[in-house]
């Protein structure tokens, strides 16, 4: 398993692009088994998990082609072949479960292995399958599988979900894009990466309304149609870089970034004492006048700071004057990196959803392992900022959310390369 070294080596400058978003991809391109046409998107990230992603669709029959370095994806789902998503891949992946929707919409039966829990919780399917069963699908638990039907079609439904849950809100507007009349869901999660697929979907021919508000109103269409799509940007990728600059020091622009995907972060970094500006061609980020102060932060859905940022926020907030008080509340365990940052010398205490960390002077360099993709990145954060070197192993973490991270960060001036396992 690669590695990656570290050397902290003080303020970084210089310019970052950001990549299409992985969140949003991995919705996008289970929208192409709505539609016997093809679907072409544009700006999609080269990670992992869209080579995940890739081999599941292709598991189901469809086509998919990557073009230009992998930033396009051309696919066709003309002819499937399969209804089931194995656990083989669902395992590997819990953005898997996208396809249900999908392919319970177009072909009136779905098996989806459930994907079982994660590093960071347990993550299970219930507000997925409870909207889908309004749409009138049938839905049992068979082997570790989801076995889902609705042979005569979807109907429309009012719905509230319990709990504004990203994919379940992915599968089921999705869902409800082929199904009879209309469907209004309540309690809808308001994600950029929900307003990217609406944006998708109805270039597709779809009929929705109020994405990005918390009711979303869908009116069922017979058939979508093909369409070329561009994925909105990371904005988690572009609120870990705009760490860079906060942790070490420095002024680095974000081509690309918008700061309306990283309002409640934003403004939190500007509270910690980070100056933020808009550009021509995305955010310039810069700290200049000794350490950030300590803030607290609860994550919430969005417009909330979001979870996927937590555990890099803490990785500054270590770095920080004060104390700071990090309360997790979108997942039951997403503190693991934690520890690792106390190798590094960081002063932390966890109790249950909430970590109490008190900011040090200098963090200092040593080996941590990655846990999962945001912990991962909070350790190479930190390990700019530390003293000596740090060697964060465990790599393919990272591989599945930030694409040439290394190359990324060298550009900016940062000392670190990867060590190839050997
Ligand atoms: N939940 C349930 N039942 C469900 C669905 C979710 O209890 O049926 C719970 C989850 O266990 C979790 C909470 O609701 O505690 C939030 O889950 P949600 O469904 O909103 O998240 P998700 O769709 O599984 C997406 C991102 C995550 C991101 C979350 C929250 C993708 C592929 N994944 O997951 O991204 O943390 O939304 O914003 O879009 C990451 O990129 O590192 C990552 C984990």
């Amino acid at each position: 398993m690669d590695s990656i070294l570290v050397t902290g080596n003080g303020p970084l400058s210089g310019q970052i692009p950001i990549a299409g978003a992985k969140n949003a991809c991995l919705t996008l391109m289970p929208a192409t088994l709505l539609s016997e046409d093809p679907l072409t998107l544009t700006n999609a990230p080269r990670l992992s998990d869209i080579k995940t992603m890739t081999q599941l669709l292709q598991s189901l029959g469809a086509e998919v082609s990557s073009l230009q370095d992998g930033q396009v994806l051309a696919m066709s789902s003309h002819d499937l072949t399969s209804h089931t998503a194995d656990y083989d891949i669902v395992r590997k992946m819990r953005a898997s479960n996208l396809v249900l929707g999908p392919m319970l919409a177009r072909l009136g039966q779905a098996v989806v292995s459930l994907p079982g829990g994660c590093a960071i919780g347990a993550r299970p399917m219930d507000l997925h399958v409870e909207g889908l069963e309004a749409l009138g699908a049938e839905i049992e638990l068979k082997d570790g599988y989801l076995h889902a039907k609705a042979l005569g079609g979807l109907k429309g439904a009012v719905h509230e979900m319990r709990f504004a849950s990203v994919g379940a809100t992915e599968n089921i507007v999705m869902a409800a894009t082929l199904a009879k009349g209309t469907t209004v869901l309540k309690n809808a999660a308001r994600e950029p990466e929900i307003v990217d697929l609406v944006n998708c979907l109805r270039k597709m021919g779809a009929q929705i309304a109020g994405e990005g508000t918390s009711t979303i109103e869908i009116q069922g269409v017979d058939r979508l149609h093909g369409a070329t799509h561009q994925v909105v940007s990371d904005r988690i990728e572009l609120g870990t870089y705009m760490l860079v600059p906060a942790i070490c020091g420095g002024e680095v622009e974000l081509l690309g970034g918008r700061k309306s995907l990283v309002e409640s972060f934003a403004s939190k970094l500007e509270e910690a004492g980070v100056s933020i500006s808009e550009t021509a061609k995305g955010l310039k980020v810069s700290r200049k006048n000794g350490p950030v102060t300590s803030v607290d932060v609860i994550t919430e859905p969005f417009p909330g700071f979001p979870t996927d940022l937590q555990a890099q926020m803490m990785a500054l907030m270590c770095t920080a004057q004060g104390v700071s008080v990090l309360e997790e509340r979108i997942f039951e365990n997403r503190f693991m990196h934690a520890p690792e940052l106390v190798r590094m010398g960081a002063q932390i205490e966890v109790h249950g959803g909430t970590a109490k960390v008190t900011g040090v002077d200098q963090l200092k360099g040593a080996p941590v392992m990655a846990t999962d993709l945001r912990a991962s990145v909070s350790l190479i954060l930190a390990g700019l900022a530390a003293e000596g070197e740090t060697t964060v192993s465990r790599v393919y973490h990272l591989d599945r959310g930030y694409e040439h991270v290394v190359g990324k960060l060298e550009g900016v001036g940062a000392k670190i390369e990867r060590i190839k396992s050997q």
